[in-house]
């Protein structure tokens, strides 16, 4: 009888696709996937340790899979992903039912870390070795036949931003060569995916091998992908200002089948906390940068990071950033408290008061949300482009994504599920827009 794995994923997009590249490798080595924790005899959480809050969940996740195991005593638990790179042995002092610990660049030996834990007690592997894995996993194989995928394109990060643990959880930046690209997206075009996200934590850093010997950019990476005939639709996260290359920019003016949204975080609107965060920019680069993307694409919609509290963010610092919000416009965006990371530079200097941090929080998102119901209500009576993906709420109805990345629900038949239709926006709910098909 096969074996049954049932695969958790935290935190990044990045790690949606690492989790289903470990369900390849799995499958190949003869596991099924579970959907129930409860019947699996592998569990495997793929970790996020961006925030402290992110980290704290798994170990209270694991507590949960202590009664589990003294059910089935044969039960595997596997603990993947960044929290697994950077606390490595530490999980199993704390948790000493762990199977497995194995760090994001370690992957392609997860078939192998499991059968030797069988026999040989725990095995932790935080290896980093980026090449390798991708050599050695299964490319995409889009196994739920769903319309849109994730690719990874680059892994890692060499920004060093003060706050930020990916340089030391995900390890350098490394770009994937094209020609693997290529062939992984052309495998899921192959299988009915129509929407590829090309994933990287500094994506647009990208400088893949081509297949002329030169390093080539992500805008020569997408023009190139573009030429797939039954790929309709192409998206990148996540950006750095800096790598906003002009030749990436003109891509979003002419490559039609580059959507027209962007993930730029900005973090902050002042420059004192900019320049301590070591991001490199200063504010009115940034709003410069956005004006430039934006002639070149007037109807973009962006969308952006921020972090409030950072140390020493004074009230005239966070002033800025809501001023900074104000003068661009985002049309979505994701805020967070300050996170003070273990390892990190900004870790170390002094905490704000965090009820001081958490008003300010809540200031920013009533900002930020209202510049997001703003720009979705704009959509009402204009026409367009909807990717379906799944059925809706209501009989005969389905659900996709506009090309701005709005949920976008009509009236359509089922056989629509994976095709793009022109729809007339009627009009705007809380987290989605409604519409009518218009006809061919
Ligand atoms: N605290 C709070 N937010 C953080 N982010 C990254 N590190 C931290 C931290 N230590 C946020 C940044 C980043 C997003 C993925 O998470 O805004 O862009
Ligand atoms: Fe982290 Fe992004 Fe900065 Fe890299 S660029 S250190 S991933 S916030």
């Amino acid at each position: 009888m096969s074996k049954r794995a049932f695969i958790k994923s935290y935190g990044c997009q990045m790690n949606v696709y690492d989790s289903e590249r470990m369900a390849d490798a799995l499958a190949e080595a003869g596991f099924d996937e579970s959907r129930d924790a409860g019947d699996a005899d592998l569990i495997v959480l793929n970790t996020c340790h961006i925030r402290e809050k992110a980290t704290e969940k798994i170990y209270s996740e694991l507590g949960r899979y202590k009664a589990l195991k003294a059910e089935n005593p044969d039960l595997q638990v596997v603990v993947a992903g960044c929290v697994a790179q950077a606390e490595g042995e530490e999980i199993v002092r704390r948790q000493p039912m762990v199977d497995v610990v194995v760090g994001p660049q370690a992957y392609h030996r997860l078939p192998e870390l499991v059968a030797r834990a069988a026999y040989g007690g725990t095995q932790v592997d935080t290896e980093f070795d980026a090449h390798s894995k991708f050599d050695r996993l299964p490319g995409a194989s889009a196994r739920k036949s769903n319309p849109t995928a994730f690719l990874t394109v680059q892994e890692g990060c060499d920004k060093f931003c003060t706050f930020c643990v990916v340089p030391y959880t995900r390890g350098a930046e490394m770009s994937r060569p094209v020609e693997r690209v290529r062939s992984e997206a052309e495998r899921l075009v192959a299988r009915g995916v129509c929407e590829i996200t090309l994933l990287g934590q500094n994506v647009n850093a990208y400088h893949g091998i081509g297949p002329d010997g030169q390093e080539w950019s992500l805008a020569r990476l997408i023009t190139d992908l573009a030429g797939i005939e039954r790929l309709e639709r192409i998206r990148f996260t996540t950006s750095h200002p800096n790598e906003m290359t002009d030749d990436l920019i003109e891509a979003h003016a002419g490559c039609d089948k580059l959507m027209p949204y962007l993930h730029l975080p900005v973090q902050s609107g002042s420059d004192r906390i900019l320049r301590k965060m070591n991001r490199r920019y200063t504010a009115s680069e940034y709003v410069g940068l956005v004006e430039k993307i934006r002639s070149a694409r007037p109807d973009i919609l962006l969308s952006s990071d921020f972090i409030v509290g950072f140390p020493e963010e004074s009230e005239g610092d966070f002033e800025a950033t809501l001023e900074l919000v104000r003068e661009v416009g985002f049309g979505q965006s994701y805020s967070f408290k300050y996170s003070s990371r273990p390892g990190t530079p900004a870790g170390e200097r002094p905490q704000i008061d965090p009820g001081v941090a958490a008003e300010r929080l809540g200031r920013l998102q009533e900002l930020l949300k209202s510049q997001q119901r703003q720009a979705q209500d704009a959509m009402v009576g204009q026409d367009v482009s909807v990717l379906f993906e799944r059925n809706g709420r209501r009989d005969g109805q389905l659900v996709g994504k506009s090309e701005y990345l709005h949920a976008v629900h009509a009236d359509c038949e089922t056989e629509m599920i994976g095709r793009i239709r022109r729809v007339s926006v009627t009009r705007s709910e809380p987290n989605s827009l409604a519409g009518t098909v218009l006809g061919n």
